[in-house]
């Protein structure tokens, strides 16, 4: 059985796949996105390198690259007519763009952040004013790269701030500011496979972004009723197999969720939860699309 891993580079969750796999008499294959051709009416329909794409049992897609080469989901999406693609290119689409989660997250009535997406400054600087504290974060951002934060600024650098934004992404993508209860900062990463939620870890911080790839430390973090159904909902949403989803509490009560990521590593997770996350990841792509 062969399963190709679609990644732009090696990392440690690749690396922790290829091991897992072989531990299941799966043959890893790496694939990069940039070295597939699709072509249209002729033989062959999808070739890696001189390897015919079809050839393989399924992909595992790690990491697409750019988000902005459209091409590479639609070719995705063509290939995933005659193989398993794990997550399916549509569910990536939607997890990968915010707008779209978000109005996927209004859609299926998952608690979100107020939210607004606007090219028209005046609506955003009006916007910032009645927010009071607010998020800017680019459409296809990850890693929490490139997000700022609104606050206690004055109109003029708002709007200095609102229009370098602009300019650099083409649009605004603004959400209320979530405060959450305690001295640090924190939110929660839900990790579910399938109709499960295998483990979660809070994300602590001094910084109020607390994504690992920043400042952020991981710590284990119970898995309640309220954050598995959440979770599972919020995953179920926008269509992934799997996946990791950030959820907020928020200091008046409640959980809120802001992003859904269809390609999560669970390198932090693994340091401070006992489950084998790698293992259960290729038994449930091997039990529902391998058979
Ligand atoms: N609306 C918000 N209120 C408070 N903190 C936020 C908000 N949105 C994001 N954050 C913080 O920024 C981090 C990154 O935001 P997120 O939307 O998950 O984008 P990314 O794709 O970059 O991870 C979150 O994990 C959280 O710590
Ligand atoms: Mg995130």
């Amino acid at each position: 059985m062969k399963l190709g891993i679609l990644t732009e580079e090696k990392d440690w969750v690749t690396c922790e796949l290829e091991r897992t796999m072989k531990e299941f008499n799966i043959n890893p294959v790496y694939i990069l996105p940039s070295r597939i051709s699709s072509y249209i009416g002729m033989d062959t329909k999808f070739e890696y390198d001189k390897e015919d794409i079809l050839d393989l049992d399924g992909i595992f897609v790690r990491n697409l690259g750019d988000p902005t080469h459209y091409y590479r989901f639609d070719v995705l999406k063509y290939i995933g007519e005659y193989i398993p693609i794990i997550n399916p290119a549509e569910a990536l689409e939607n997890a990968g763009n915010k707008y779209k989660t978000s109005s996927l997250m209004d859609i299926h009535r998952i608690p979100h952040p107020k939210t607004l997406i606007t090219e028209d400054i005046d609506k955003a600087v009006m916007w910032s004013e009645k927010f009071k504290d607010c998020v800017l974060k680019p459409i296809f951002g990850n890693r929490g790269k490139n997000i700022s934060r609104l606050k206690n600024k004055s109109l003029i650098s708002k709007l200095n701030i609102l229009n370098e934004f602009k300019r650099k992404y083409g649009v605004i993508y603004m959400q209320e500011f979530i405060d959450t209860p305690g001295e640090e900062y924190r939110d929660i990463r839900a990790f579910v496979i399938g109709d499960e939620v295998v483990s979660a870890m809070y994300r602590i911080s001094d910084d109020w972004i607390t994504n690992i790839h920043q400042k952020g430390r991981s710590k284990e973090c119970e898995i309640t009723e309220e954050i598995r159904e959440l979770a599972i909902k919020a995953k179920n949403a926008v269509g992934l197999l799997y996946g990791g989803v950030d959820i907020m509490e928020c200091k008046e009560g409640g959980l809120k969720v802001i992003e859904v990521n269809g390609a999560p590593s669970w390198e932090a997770l693994s340091r401070v939860s006992n489950v084998d996350i790698s293992k259960l990841l290729v038994e449930y792509i091997l039990e529902n699309f391998l058979k």
